[in-house]
């Protein structure tokens, strides 16, 4: 693992520690420009979840034996660990998901069902389908509404008028820290005291904002926040829920099973207290242990140096991208990070990542499941490049090289 200061990344010796980096795509060597769809992984997260696999598997919370016991340290190592990344008061309140939309829909499964027709969930214009859909069908189940709070131009929060959609009838804000379509970081502090000041609590959907910026769930006062491991370096499959204890305890479980129980008859079943109340069944448990590592990694690396290098990174593609004529880009916000998406001429975005695969250089192209703000900026898809600490600027010349290469293919 390389050890960096946190004032500058010795980036071309943290690239060693992502092997993949070296290789090649279509004859050429890769450019990974799509960190957005998902994070490489290091070789000690891919070392970790192959130790517990090869030398240590076995099931947690269940066996009386030795390997039981060392597999349950370590998965509760892993919860501790996530804890106090993003400083959660006890490790009761995190609760392991497959990913951001297993723990957005437990929410909208468990809390919602806490709430009655005429309630209503605020969300906004930029959210993830995975941040609306579990609350429209939240709201057919039960008659609930959705308000939706708009984006400007460029791509930020209208908070005046979110703040005019919160009124005695809301009873969630659940919103995007940081877009996955613009890069936009939301004034997260900002909106959840406005919530709070109606005594209505947040939902942070932080699966774009875990890997680029602080979360401190306590600082924030957040009431209930969720990410995806892969975004941060770890396994797919895995997510964290955080949620407060006050709302998690009222909470009935979600999935029901093994591991959430204190004791079940034909008559009654009885739940377990937190966290095993909301994760019924075997945990993805070399996920888990490959999180910690990650976690590791990242603490090692430095959340503020990876802020910096990839602010950097993202100044430099905005000024590379911005100059090439016939390129739009969407999504402008003054706090935004690691995304550039473009539109570019009349070229349908999926030619571009097409073509620019053909250089070796991966990017995401489409709707990025956010097709109501596509609708918003009046654009069926965009191209995507999203950025990670590991990127150069030499990778972003290659980046604008190619596009003016489509372009000159088009002409
Ligand atoms: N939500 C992921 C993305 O933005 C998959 O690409």
């Amino acid at each position: 693992m390389t050890v960096a200061s946190t004032r500058k990344l010795a980036v071309e010796e943290i690239r060693k520690d992502f092997p993949i980096l070296a290789t090649t795509a279509r004859g050429r060597p890769l450019v990974y420009l799509d960190n957005a769809a998902t994070t490489l992984k290091p070789k000690s997260v891919v070392e970790a979840v192959q130790r517990h696999l090869l030398l240590g598997a076995s099931n947690v919370h269940r066996g009386v034996h030795y390997l039981s016991e060392k597999a349950t340290a370590d998965f509760e190592a892993s919860r501790e660990k996530v804890r106090s990344f993003i400083n959660a008061r006890e490790k009761a309140e995190i609760i392991f998901t497959a990913g951001t939309t297993a723990g957005i829909n437990l929410v909208a499964h468990s809390y919602g069902s806490l709430l009655k027709a005429g309630d209503e969930i605020i969300i906004s214009a930029m959210e993830h389908h995975s941040n609306i859909v579990p609350w429209q069908m939240l709201c057919e189940r039960q008659g609930l509404t959705l308000r939706v709070a708009p984006v400007n131009d460029r791509g930020e929060l209208d908070l005046t008028a979110l703040e005019q959609l919160i009124n005695q009838k809301t009873r969630l804000v659940a919103i995007v820290a940081v877009s996955n379509a613009l890069g936009t970081i939301n004034p997260i502090k900002h909106i959840i005291d406005l919530a709070h000041s109606h005594d209505v609590p947040v939902l942070l959907d932080a699966a774009q904002a875990v890997a680029h910026i602080s979360l401190d769930v306590q600082a924030l006062d957040v009431d209930f926040l969720a990410f995806s491991s892969h975004k941060l370096f770890g396994p797919t499959g895995l997510g964290v829920l955080y949620g407060r204890r006050e709302l998690l305890d009222r909470m009935p479980p979600f999935l029901g099973g093994g591991d959430m129980i204190r004791s079940v008859t034909f008559a009654k079943t009885t739940y377990a207290d937190l966290p095993a109340k909301f994760e019924a069944g075997t945990p993805h448990i070399a996920g888990v242990i490959g999180l910690g590592a990650a976690i590791d990694y990242v603490n090692h690396v430095g959340l503020a140096a990876i802020a910096a290098a990839e602010d950097e990174l993202l100044h430099y593609g905005t000024r590379c991208l911005s100059e090439i004529p016939g390129l739009r880009m969407i999504g402008t916000a003054e706090h935004k990070t690691s995304i550039l998406g473009f539109v570019l001429d009349d070229i349908h975005p999926h030619d571009i990542g097409t073509l620019l695969d053909q250089e070796g250089i991966a990017i995401r192209a489409g709707h990025h499941c956010t097709q109501p703000l596509m609708d918003r900026f009046g654009v069926p898809a965009t191209a995507r490049a999203s950025l990670a600490f590991y990127n150069t600027k030499s990778e972003i010349d290659t980046l604008v090289q190619a596009i003016l290469k489509v372009q000159r293919l088009f002409a």
